[in-house]
C-alpha cells in the first residue's frame, strides 16, 4: 500500500486501543463496554478495515479512559481475538490479550422474566461461561446466540 493510501486514525495519548476486534463487532464493544461518545473524550472507531490476521477488523481507540480485568473479560465474549493497549503518554506501556472468563457478572440480563436477577431485588445477574454461550446462575437459562442483544444498559 502507498502511503496515502493507508488508513490513518490519530494516535491516542493516555487511554486504551482494542485492536483486532472481529469485523463488525466495535459497536457492540462499545454498548458492552457502556461507552456512548456522551463523556466529551476523544473516541474513535474504525471498522472493517483490512487485518493479515482475521480477514477484517474493527479497532476502537478510548481516550482518558484505562479498561479494568472485569471489563477486559467480559469483552472476550464478543471479542475473543482482540488485544488490549494500554496507552500513557503516547506509548503503549502494556498490551494484553482477552482472557475468557469463568463467569460474568452484572453485565448480561437473564432473558427469563421469572429469573430472580430480572426482578426487583438487590440480586446481581450471574453467568457461567460455557463453550456455547453464557448460562444464568440463578435459573439456568442459556444464552448462545446474540450476546449483545442481552447486556444490560446502565
Ligand atoms: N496506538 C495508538 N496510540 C498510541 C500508541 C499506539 O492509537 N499512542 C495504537 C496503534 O495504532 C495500534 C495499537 O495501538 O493500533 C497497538 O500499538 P503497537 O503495539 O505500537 O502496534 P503493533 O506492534 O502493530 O501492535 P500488534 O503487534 O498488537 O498488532
Ligand atoms: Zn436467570
Amino acid at each position: 500500500m502507498t502511503d496515502d493510501q493507508q488508513l490513518r486514525v490519530s494516535k491516542i495519548k493516555n487511554g486504551t486501543v482494542i485492536d483486532h476486534i472481529a469485523g463488525g463487532q466495535a459497536l457492540n464493544v462499545l454498548a458492552i463496554l457502556g461507552i456512548d461518545g456522551g463523556s466529551g473524550d476523544a473516541l474513535s472507531v474504525a471498522m472493517n478495515v483490512p487485518s493479515d490476521r482475521l480477514g477484517k477488523k474493527d479497532i476502537v481507540k478510548i481516550e482518558g479512559r484505562e479498561l479494568s480485568q472485569a471489563e477486559v473479560d467480559v469483552l472476550s465474549l464478543i471479542a475473543p481475538a482482540a488485544s488490549i493497549n494500554i496507552v500513557r503518554e503516547y506509548d503503549v506501556v502494556e498490551k494484553h490479550r482477552v482472557e475468557r472468563p469463568e463467569v460474568v457478572e452484572g453485565v448480561l440480563e437473564c432473558p427469563n422474566h421469572n429469573c430472580i436477577s430480572t426482578k426487583d431485588e438487590p440480586v446481581e445477574s450471574r453467568f457461567a461461561v460455557t463453550d456455547d454461550g453464557v448460562r444464568c446462575e440463578y435459573c439456568e437459562t442459556i444464552i448462545r446466540d446474540d450476546l449483545p442483544a442481552h447486556i444490560l444498559v446502565e
